[in-house]
């Protein structure tokens, strides 16, 4: 009966088909390394944010008059709703972790390169997403730092020439931040963001799964044609890698917990102290501290006296990871096998970059402010000379056994 009943639902739904296409009849690299679980934690990671994030609506308000009580609420008297906001305000800062971890590996082994420059830019449209749906995600506990950030954050679209004034009050709906913006950033928060984010994430695996992974090694590996090679460098998705996934997935879980249980503020870098108190209009804090993944940009807006031009250079600093598939001239993709000059970069590209964020969560002094400047020069100086230090270093020769050209 039972099986019949299957039978019915899978001569009519392609089940089968899409398992095989994706997991069991999906060829993957066998090199494939520790970089290669955060891909799946990340859509882990996006699932548990949906869910936790749906029960947590079930007794959030969306009212400046009862936002931040019923968040308070839901922490001291629903059963577990602590539990719930913990694993979702902890969800957003793994959910950023493993996104840096995702792209460092895209850098580490040039996943962006031809012919992956289509994931690279889904994978980016998604990074620029999250980054948008953590900011209006803050505003909704309606404390301090919500509401004082998205005041100073909106009041930069005034410094755009002619329109600046007229779009800050488009975006909040109503001249300063109040209820308008709150319920509209609930809106996107919930459900805009969330869809589009599950419809890139689709898009990005179609792209990925179509012209196939990259490995550690950065070279082609015969994955559709010349079939005798195929089961000599590559096994399918499942069960070989899932098993792996599965292992990752659980030391993942037992941090995440840890971290949840005993760590869920992070020492003000997760949940910070003044997003406890009630939003006053009335009282500006002297010093907003913004989340650890906002931080960078924030930064750069706080230490470029002109706003306008702070803007454009907070932009440049995204515009420019768009190209990043054409800025690299190198013929090799891994650093494995690449040169001196793309290995140092690359270091000092990731020092710099995490040294930026720290300081930008910190009281910006002049100094500080000076040494910002600084990072953010080599920040676009390690994008702007790739072209040339890509080009002209010396490489490793690639291993030619396996080689089916780049
Ligand atoms: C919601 C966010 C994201 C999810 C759920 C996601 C998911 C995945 C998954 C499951 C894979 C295949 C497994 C793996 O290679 O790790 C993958 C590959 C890839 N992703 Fe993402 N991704 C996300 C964001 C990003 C971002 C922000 C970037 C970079 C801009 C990116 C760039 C890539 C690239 C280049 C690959 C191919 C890697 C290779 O073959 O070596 N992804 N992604």
């Amino acid at each position: 009966m039972l099986k019949s009943l299957l039978n019915w639902f899978l001569k009519r739904l392609p089940i089968n088909e899409f398992i095989a296409r994706h997991l069991t009849q999906y060829y993957l690299p066998k090199n494939l390394n520790f970089w290669y679980f955060f891909g799946a934690l990340a859509l882990f990671v996006l699932f548990l944010q949906v869910l936790t994030g749906l029960w947590l609506t079930m007794f959030y308000t969306p009212t400046p008059e009862a936002a931040f009580n019923s968040i308070e609420t839901m922490m001291r008297e629903v059963p577990y709703g602590w539990l719930l906001r913990y694993l979702h305000s902890t969800g957003a800062s793994a959910f950023f972790i493993i996104i840096y971890c995702h792209i460092f590996r895209s850098l580490l082994y040039g996943s962006y390169q031809k012919p992956r420059e289509l994931v690279w830019l889904l994978g980016m449209t998604l990074y620029v997403l999250l980054l948008i749906e953590a900011f209006m995600g803050y505003l909704l506990p309606w404390g301090q730092t919500s509401y004082w950030a998205s005041q100073v954050s909106t009041s930069l679209l005034t410094s755009i020439p002619r329109i600046g004034q007229a779009l800050t009050t488009w975006v909040r709906g109503n001249s300063m931040v109040s209820g308008e913006i709150l319920h509209r950033f609930f809106a996107l928060h919930i459900i805009g963001i969330p869809l589009l984010l599950i419809f890139l994430v689709r898009l990005h695996l179609s792209a990925l799964h179509k012209v196939g992974s990259n490995n550690p090694d950065g070279i082609c590996i015969p994955v559709k044609s010349q079939s005798h090679k195929k089961l000599l460098y590559t096994i399918p998705f499942h069960p070989f890698y899932t098993i792996k996934e599965l292992f990752t997935l659980l030391i993942f879980l037992f941090i995440f917990s840890l971290v949840v249980f005993f760590f869920p503020e992070m020492y003000g870098y997760f949940l910070e102290a003044n997003n406890f108190i009630p939003a006053d209009p009335l009282f500006t804090p002297l010093h907003i501290k913004p989340l650890w993944y906002l931080a960078p940009f924030y930064g750069v807006l706080c230490v470029i006296p002109n706003q306008l031009f702070g803007i454009l250079i907070m932009g440049s600093t995204i515009a420019i990871l768009f190209i990043l598939p054409w800025l690299d001239r190198s013929p090799v993709r891994s650093m494995r096998y690449r040169g001196y000059y793309s290995r140092f970069a690359l270091v000092v590209f990731v020092l710099s970059f995490a040294l930026l964020s720290y300081l930008s969560t910190t009281i910006i002094t002049p100094i500080k402010a000076f040494l910002i400047q600084g990072l953010l020069l080599v920040y676009f100086l390690f994008f702007s000379l790739m072209p040339f230090y890509t080009k002209y270093e010396k490489n490793k020769p690639l291993p030619k056994s396996i080689l089916c050209g780049k």
